[in-house]
């Protein structure tokens, strides 16, 4: 089976429509969804918005070109393709520590994508959106620190993530890719229309649309660019997985501005999906986390139809969520593929189990074990916080160095211009940004979620 396993051709993305809706499903997630508005809300709307579309335009774009032409040049999953540029050297940390991050954010992603999931049950079947706001909030609660049920939806989230996974890259990946992005964007459509069209939306969309640089902090400015990197799922191998799955005449700076562009707009999207409709009804928008599973649900209580919108929303973070697990488990079963020899199967099958049952404590740490804590986190933020603060920025650091001074910007460009035949401004700019940049701006990110510049 291993032997079997070697002389396999590689599996491939089949077209560059698969390739980027994969990629796009993969940054497309829960970030956008449910991360971006209510950080949104948190840090002043429009202002925000701003320099998160900077940090995207600086960072989040070169450091994804990296790492998909890493990933093809190698023709290797993220930690053989950093073994294989540089035998023996410390730059396979730049690999470990990705497939390191997908480990831990695959304990708790599925939580929450689990809720999501559960929650288009509870819009349509249990009156979810007949309760009153303090009743919602007080269903949120239950439900969510209860054991059995959010623990059966995270198991469904893993076992459906490994049967779509057991198809393979063009079979599997590409195939639900494609299925359930246009899905996503209709569902998105739908609800940014119902909410647009509310009486008061207008005060929603100035919210979204005019800054207000009093509220920016310098907090703001670094949630900001870390969010640059989770939304993108950068910094953890995914693209660089993804990247060895490409052809060679992909014109990769195209496939990342397109991903990237996709990205932002359903960003955009899930905030006028949502803003609009919480101020048109007298909502508070800067709520954190709970924006999405309690402020939406009683704004849509108050709404005509309301349980079938509640359960469309529910059923798109669900998509958005599952498309982004994907990714995160393929950057695992790749590396045990690659690196170990293990058959596909059999890699997702273990890896699977692993998820499962590192998972559980992380449902768990919504209730019964809340106040089980380590350095002051409970388990699920701890492995939020170490996956999203350390071990992504560190990965996207350490691939830009790479890029920049071990594989070196020439032949990079070389890699990303298909040898020469793409010409474009952007590659010219390309080697500047990876090398220097990108580069000092991931080292703040990092350097304040170690805490180091809280003094500032
Ligand atoms: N980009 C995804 C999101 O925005 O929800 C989350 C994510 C997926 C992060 C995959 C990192 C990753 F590797």
């Amino acid at each position: 089976m291993n032997n079997q396993n070697n002389l396999q051709a590689r599996d491939s993305f089949a077209t560059r429509l698969g390739l980027v809706l994969a990629a796009a499903g993969s940054a497309i997630g829960l970030g956008n969804v449910w991360k971006f508005p209510y950080i949104t809300g948190e840090n002043g709307g429009a202002a925000f918005i701003l320099v998160y579309l900077i940090c995207i335009a600086l960072i989040g774009l070169p450091v994804m070109v990296a790492e998909l032409s890493v990933g093809r040049k190698a023709g290797k999953s993220t930690v053989s393709a950093f073994k294989k540029f540089a035998p023996k050297s410390v730059w396979i940390t730049g690999g470990v520590t990705g497939v390191l991050a997908a480990l831990l954010i695959m304990f708790y992603y599925p939580v929450i994508a689990g809720w999501a999931f559960a929650y288009v049950f509870k819009s349509l079947f249990s009156g979810l959106t007949t309760l009153s706001p303090e009743g919602i909030g007080e269903f949120f609660g239950n439900y969510i620190s209860g054991i059995e049920e959010p623990i059966f939806w995270q198991l469904v989230v893993v076992i459906i993530t490994c049967w779509i996974l057991v198809g393979g890259v063009k079979d599997g990946i590409e195939k639900w890719s494609k299925l359930l992005m246009p899905t996503l964007f209709v569902i998105l459509v739908i609800l940014v229309i119902r909410s647009l069209t509310l009486q008061g939306a207008a005060k929603g969309v100035a919210f979204l649309w005019y800054p207000d640089f009093s509220k920016l902090t310098m907090h703001g400015v670094l949630t900001a660019l870390g969010h640059s990197f989770f939304t993108l799922s950068l910094g953890m191998g995914i693209m660089v997985t993804y990247g060895s799955y490409v052809s060679k005449s992909e014109d990769l700076s195209k496939t990342a501005i397109m991903v990237t562009i996709a990205d932002t707009s359903i960003a955009l999207m899930a905030g006028l999906a949502i803003f609009p409709a919480v101020f048109a009804f007298g909502f508070e928008p800067g709520h954190g986390p709970g924006l999405v599973f309690v402020t939406l649900p009683a704004v849509f209580s108050k709404m005509p139809l309301g349980s079938i919108f509640s359960a469309l929303f529910f059923l798109l973070l669900g998509i958005a969520a599952l498309t982004s697990t994907m990714s995160l488990t393929e950057v695992v079963v790749a590396y045990l593929v690659d690196e170990h020899n293990w058959s596909r199967t059999k890699s997702i099958i273990t890896t699977g189990i692993v998820f499962f049952i590192f998972g559980v404590p992380a449902s768990l740490a919504m209730g019964p074990w809340a106040e089980l804590k380590f350095f002051g986190l409970n388990y699920f933020d701890l492995l939020d916080y170490f996956s999203s603060n350390i071990l992504l920025p560190l990965g996207g650091l350490l691939v830009a160095l790479f890029v920049g001074f071990r594989w070196g910007v020439q032949g990079a460009i070389d890699e990303v211009s298909n040898g020469g035949k793409i010409k474009s401004s952007f590659i010219n700019l390309y080697g500047f940004v990876i090398k220097y940049i990108a580069p000092v701006l991931i080292l703040i990110v990092f350097l304040n979620a170690l805490g180091l510049l809280d003094k500032l």
